[in-house]
């Protein structure tokens, strides 16, 4: 990148244009009073609602919401990103825009780079395009037309042909200046180690084009006509591609359309051309990847809905639930994102030529919301007729839930969620504040997992915990449905780990009187006292008693913290449930000290001081 552009001169831009030349040179404009109006230009209409300010130097459309001052404008309406905008702007005036650190020599470096690259691509796509239409090219032509593809298609996703044979590129852009270690870093070229010699990436093979945002190729995905392997073969990653982030044919579905609304993702480069063949531009594909952060945060800055296609079979499914995982979090209020499920054995590729446009377009409309997909996801393999099946359900929706940022999906899914399992609004809500909670305790404890919440409801017994000592039931209601308070987090690490029991301080001050903290203070005793040094042993001692049963509930979850790092997790939990006992009244301290001092417990010099000074304290209260 080069460097920022100076908010002043921006400013100083602004101050400098007028909107109303800007945007009469695009759109016609009437002089109406003080304002102009004209037809918006960001949608379709018949009576002109668009106004433009020269007072405010500011544009309007009653219509459509759109507005902004004349930056925005060439932004929205000529497709540019910003810093193109204002040099555009800044063009018109004849004035050269100054860049922040534009004299560090990486960023430099860096810019430079940057366009060498581009260029080198974009020589090398016009070399493709050109070779395709040249006689080495009529076996890729008829591939394309036996595909169903127009002319018309190929030059708007700018298809091309890689030669067969070695170096037609190399030797090209040879020819050119271009020297190999570039066109090597740019992944054209291949370089072989152990030979040290060089040759064209992309051989014989039909090219697809990927380009950013502005229309520039970054990369290329190359598809074999026969049935050689891979079929399908992309750029590397390489300064200006990097796969979890670009997506093929968002810049092609932009310039097809001013007021993109929703964007389709498919799988391969020829869903995309194929919809589009079909009339539907606004397909985009990941470039053989899942679906990432990266791409819904890039989808969702366009459009407001995104409608995801998966195949009709299994790996489908398992695709869509990885887009479900990924979508969550992104869900804020406007936004929208549906699943589409296709006949098994149908792509979109497939099904838009066997069904039509409209058959098509139909089902993109009929596509399940998430909401369904994730309320059908809950309840797969589940008996939501017993009570234990209508619980995990919800834990599992639950869980999900915990993603999801507060808004109106939150609140519909949580309502929906209350007539689904027959649970209790109130009681659905308290279930979430507290997983909530534990999630983000376990972050800011440095907890290693990525996901806390997984790690809490983790269902698969630890092997170490499988021996036959097990054989008791685990109360299955505490196992799965309720995230692991801070003491209950203790005891699991406990049994999992007894000798960490020696890294407790000793004094159990900390443990508040209520919930897991009476067995957890057995168990701590009993480890202290030394005997029980393995979980098996331990879950024995138990066995049979009520806390027998609890604890083997706490065995079965599985513990994802690596073992590195569970003393510094038990260590984080002990100074949490201090602070919280620091948090307290002086009354509670007064009353927890003067427990543990006729529960037969020592107090040390400092709990002996503590307790005074609290009498005093109270005394003077009253
Ligand atoms: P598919 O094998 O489903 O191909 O791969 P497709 O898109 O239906 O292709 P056609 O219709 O046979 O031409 C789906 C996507 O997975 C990636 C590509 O992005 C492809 O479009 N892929 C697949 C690869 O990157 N490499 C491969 O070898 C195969
Ligand atoms: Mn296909």
């Amino acid at each position: 990148m080069a460097g920022q552009i100076p908010q002043r001169f921006i400013d100083d831009l602004l101050g400098r244009v007028d909107v109303v030349e800007v945007v009469g040179e695009r759109v016609q404009l009437k002089k109406a009073g003080r304002n102009y109006s004209g037809l918006c230009p960001f949608h379709q209409e018949k009576t002109p609602s668009f106004t433009v300010s020269a007072d405010k130097q500011f544009y309007h459309c009653f219509g459509c919401g759109a507005n902004g001052n004349a930056l925005r404008f060439l932004m929205e309406y000529d497709k540019l990103p910003f810093p193109e905008a204002v040099e555009q702007l800044a063009g018109r005036l004849g004035i050269e825009v100054p860049r922040e650190g534009a004299d560090d020599p990486r960023a430099q470096q860096r810019e430079k780079k940057r366009k060498e690259g581009v260029n080198l691509l974009e020589l090398a796509a016009s070399f493709y395009r050109e070779r395709l239409k040249m006689q080495e090219g009529q076996p890729a032509q008829r591939y394309l037309s036996g595909r169903g593809l127009s002319d018309e298609v190929i030059k708007t996703y700018g298809i091309g042909y890689a030669p067969a044979g070695w170096e037609a590129l190399k030797q090209h852009l040879s020819e050119r200046g271009i020297g190999e270690p570039v066109q090597v870093e740019y992944g054209l070229l291949i370089h072989r180690e152990d030979t040290g010699r060089t040759y064209d990436r992309f051989r014989d093979r039909v090219m697809f084009p990927i380009r950013d945002l502005r229309g520039r190729t970054i990369a290329f995905g190359g598809r074999v006509m026969g049935d050689d392997q891979p079929k399908y073969l992309n750029s590397p990653e390489t300064p200006v591609f990097h796969k979890g982030r670009e997506l093929y044919g968002l810049y092609e579905a932009r310039q097809a359309s001013n007021k993109l609304e929703q964007l389709i993702m498919v799988e391969g480069y020829m869903d995309v051309v194929a919809l589009a063949q079909y009339g539907i531009h606004n397909a985009v594909a990941t470039l053989g990847t899942a679906t990432t952060e990266d791409h819904l945060t890039r989808l969702f800055r366009l459009v407001s809905r995104v409608v995801f296609c998966f195949d009709g079979d299994r790996a489908g499914r398992q695709a869509a639930s990885r887009a479900l995982e990924t979508a969550l979090p992104q869900m804020i209020d406007g936004r929208e994102a549906r699943f589409l499920f296709l006949p098994e054995g149908d792509d979109p590729d497939t099904l838009v030529r066997r069904e039509g446009t409209q058959a098509f377009q139909d089902r993109v409309t009929c596509a399940m919301p998430l909401s369904e997909f994730l309320f059908e996801q809950a309840a797969q393999g589940r008996d939501l007729n017993t009570v234990e099946g209508r619980e995990r359900f919800a834990s599992q929706v639950l869980e999900a839930l915990n993603k999801v940022p507060e808004g109106m999906l939150k609140s519909l899914l949580l309502e929906s969620l209350a007539k689904r399992s027959g649970l209790a609004q109130e009681q659905l809500k308290v279930l979430l504040e507290k997983r909530s909670q534990a999630s983000q305790r376990s972050v800011t404890q440095g907890d290693v997992s990525q996901e806390p919440a997984e790690q809490l409801e983790s269902e698969s017994a630890s092997s170490a915990m499988n021996g036959a000592v097990l054989a008791a039931p685990a109360r299955s209601s505490r196992s799965r449905s309720q995230a692991l308070s801070p003491v209950g987090r203790i005891v699991q690490l406990l049994l999992h780990e007894p000798n960490l029991v020696v890294t407790l301080p000793d004094h159990l001050e900390w443990l508040p009187e209520d919930g897991d903290a009476p067995l957890c203070r057995e168990l701590i005793e009993l480890l202290k006292a030394g005997r029980y040094r393995s979980p098996q042993v331990v879950l024995a001692h138990f066995q049979g008693s009520q806390q027998g049963h609890a604890l083997a509930a706490f065995a079965k979850r599985e513990l994802l913290i690596p073992k590195a790092d569970r003393e510094a997790e038990l260590k984080g939990l002990v100074e949490h449930l201090q602070y919280v006992q620091r948090q307290r009244s002086p009354q509670e301290e007064y009353t927890a000290l003067l427990a543990q001092e006729r529960a037969g417990q020592k107090l040390d010099k400092e709990q002996r001081q503590r307790l005074a000074s609290l009498v005093m304290e109270l005394a003077q209260r009253q």
